[in-house]
């Protein structure tokens, strides 16, 4: 799925449902996290529009993602808790490339954002597969579809800039990568735990 070299085993799902509120605080900071992310790649990289145009529209649907998931969290009674530190984000900022050209750190920082959207999307399809609540896999799956297409926005302008970078060659190191990683996760209710 999406490149995606190791799939997450379905009992993570039941780990998840068995604390909604935890999972629901941890992925409400996940989509936070995402329009942020969207936010520093256009104050950083402004002179290419169709990237500000298209990341503009990322970022506003990422706190769309935002506010349905904190509307839940009221909703059943539950409250945010303090934004969660992802360890799993953390390990792939490690992995992407600082040195080099700017255009380089540029097509890294794209296809970290690839990556990102590409597990999110794949955990969430995980949750509205196996989540023994309707409302709640409805939900997981209409964000496991606009994830998908994130996904593809960030890899389509990482090949659209790529002048100095084998984007492909690059794109299977990050996914070569984030398959070793992902081994140690999937016992914890975080999206990318
Ligand atoms: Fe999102
Ligand atoms: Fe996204």
């Amino acid at each position: 799925m999406l490149g995606l070299k190791l799939l997450t085993d379905p009992r993570w799902a039941n780990i998840a449902a068995s604390n909604l509120e935890e999972i629901l605080t941890d992925h409400a900071w996940c989509e936070q996290k995402a329009a942020s992310n969207a936010i520093s790649l256009i104050a950083y990289n402004s002179e290419h529009e169709d990237l500000v145009h298209e990341l503009t529209a990322i970022a506003i649907e990422e706190m769309q993602h935002f506010q349905m998931v904190i509307n839940l969290i009221k909703a059943r009674g539950y409250t945010l808790g303090r934004e969660r530190k992802d360890d799993y984000v953390g390990q792939l900022m490690k992995f992407s490339r600082k040195d080099g050209s700017r255009n380089m750190a540029f097509i890294d920082r794209l296809l970290f954002a690839a990556m990102i959207e590409a597990r999110s999307c794949e955990r969430f399809r995980v949750l509205s597969q196996n989540i023994n609540d309707l409302e709640l896999s409805k939900f997981y799956h209409e964000l496991m579809v606009s994830e998908a297409s994130h996904y593809t926005t960030f890899l389509n302008f990482a090949r659209r800039y790529s002048t100095d970078v084998q984007v492909d060659k690059r794109w299977q190191e990050w996914l070569d990568f984030e398959s070793n990683l992902i081994r140690s996760y999937g016992s914890k209710e975080a999206i990318h735990g």
